[in-house]
């Protein structure tokens, strides 16, 4: 039996919802198909944006949302995908496959998604091909209230009011696809962006600086040493590939667990990160912003490998139940998380084919960890033993929360593909009335199709034993747990 204790009189930092964030780039069918349909579709949508995918995402709660990019940020001028639609002019999409982009979803479209999913913006502008003097004025279109000849075209093209922006990125892997830069560079160049950007503030939006790529903590050292306290963020990206050959849904038990131990190395990764930042910013000024991740796989068969399709399974409802796991833990410092994608591309929480939509395992684990949004994280601990050889991968991976009734949310990631684990959980001087629990399992390989949509959903979770001070509980392999104890 593991002993797994809460303490709601250790109060530690806000889980700031924007956490829980996706990422929506121009790449495959991400935007167009997945999200955006045009007006004349027959696929029901307001102002060409589909109704079920926007529904499913405000069911999930989805407090904030990156775009346009990605890669694509880098060499997307903002004033092409302005005005009337015929006029917008065409590009190509280098970065993914070398599509043409007739643009005719921009600011305005973009902002029109934000509000009907009702959730905060995340605008990535373009450093590698763009100039300081562009990026300025997509933030003075997108957030100025004064007359002046930028908002006067705003103005003209139906927006009178600015949209509020609540975060806005100084390019995108600069040190990849953004334009090879060193960070030495990099941070130079960032400094010159970020004074720009912060003029014509009609509101304030948080500067997000390109980060590491995963564990490159020389950036890190970098950037803090040279651009600290000229930005508010600074991103990380870092994904999980399995082994083997990759695939989303074939896989065996060591490919399964070498996906979820390579996911696991985010706690080490944001570790480091964060200990290399507190060195430099003792007031927390500076948070870590993990804007891309998530599982990245060879792409369905008979897809363009360019669009980064890929399916979603148990597996990943596990990724992702215990990297949030590891973010909620980590909340003092990492306030704004986006995972890479939203619709059909990479780990998504929808994908869509004609007018179908499918909701994964990864959405349900979202939905349900909804819960935790804005809670104060509380100091937990769980005992439990490491099952992979060589390398760190706790069979158990949890996260307590707190709202301000008093209600106490606690999720439990259960990583083994065969064994239950047994957990006798006690909540520090606190009396329990009640308890009610929700799960998403499975079989490791189980998802949901066209054909097979509710295969794997939230269900009701009733394996648990209320006790004085808290339950005991048998939580099935495969599984993320919620429990919400009052
Ligand atoms: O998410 C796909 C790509 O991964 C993004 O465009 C890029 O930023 C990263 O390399």
């Amino acid at each position: 039996m593991e002993k797994y204790l809460i303490n709601p009189n250790q109060k530690l930092s806000k889980i700031s919802k924007d956490v829980y964030g996706c990422f929506s780039e121009h790449l495959g069918r991400c935007i167009y198909e997945g999200t955006y349909v045009g007006e004349d579709s027959p696929i029901p949508n307001v102002n060409g944006m589909r109704t079920d995918v926007v529904t499913a995402l405000k069911d999930m709660g989805l407090p904030v949302l990156r775009w346009p990019g990605g890669c694509f940020a880098d060499e997307y001028h903002w004033k092409d995908g302005i005005g009337k639609k015929e006029n917008r002019k065409k590009m190509v999409n280098t970065n993914w496959g070398g599509v043409v982009e007739d643009n005719s979803f921009g600011t305005h479209e973009f902002f029109d998604l934000c509000k009907q999913v009702g959730c905060e913006s995340y605008v990535a502008g373009n450093v590698g091909s763009g100039t300081v003097q562009e990026m300025a004025e997509w933030k003075e279109y997108i957030t100025s209230n004064a007359d002046s000849p930028i908002t006067q075209i705003r103005k003209e093209n139906g927006q009178d009011e600015p949209w509020k922006l609540k975060y806005f990125g100084i390019g995108n892997e600069n040190w990849g696809c953004g334009g090879l830069m060193s960070p030495e560079h990099y941070a130079e160049v960032y400094k010159n962006y970020a004074i720009y950007v912060a003029k014509h503030d009609g509101n304030k939006a948080l500067k997000i600086a390109c980060g590491p790529n995963g564990a490159d903590y020389n950036w890190t050292e970098v950037m803090m040493k040279k651009a600290y306290p000229h930005m508010e963020g600074l991103s990380l990206h870092y994904y999980t590939h399995a082994s083997g050959e990759n695939r989303a849904t074939v896989f065996d038990a060591k490919e399964y667990y070498d996906t979820l131990k390579n996911a696991y190395r985010m706690e080490d990764i944001v570790s480091r990160h964060i200990a290399i930042m507190e060195r430099y910013d003792t007031i927390n000024h500076t948070a870590l912003i993990v804007d891309e991740w998530g599982t990245w796989y060879r792409v369905e068969e008979g897809t363009n490998p360019a669009f980064l399709y890929q399916q979603n399974t148990i597996r990943d409802a596990l990724v992702a139940g215990l990297t949030l796991n590891i973010f909620n833990k980590h909340s003092d410092r990492i306030r704004m998380a986006t995972i890479a994608q939203t619709i059909n591309v990479l780990q998504s929480v929808a994908l869509t084919d004609g007018e179908e939509m499918v909701l994964t395992p990864t959405y349900y684990v979202f939905k349900m960890y909804k819960d935790h949004h804005e809670n104060t994280l509380l100091g937990s601990y769980i005992t439990t033993k490491n099952i992979y050889e060589g390398a760190k991968l706790p069979q158990l991976i949890e996260s307590a929360s707190i709202k301000e009734d008093g209600t106490i949310v606690s999720t439990i990631v259960n990583t083994s593909m065969s064994e239950n684990a047994e957990v006798h959980c006690q909540v520090a001087d606190f009396k329990v009335k009640e308890i009610t629990a929700e799960i998403v399992t499975g079989d490791a390989h189980d998802y949901n199709d066209f054909d097979k949509k509710d295969v794997v959903k939230i269900r009701g979770f009733e394996n648990f034993k209320k006790t004085e001070d808290g339950f005991t509980a048998t939580l099935p392999p495969c599984s993320v747990v919620k429990f919400i104890i009052k």
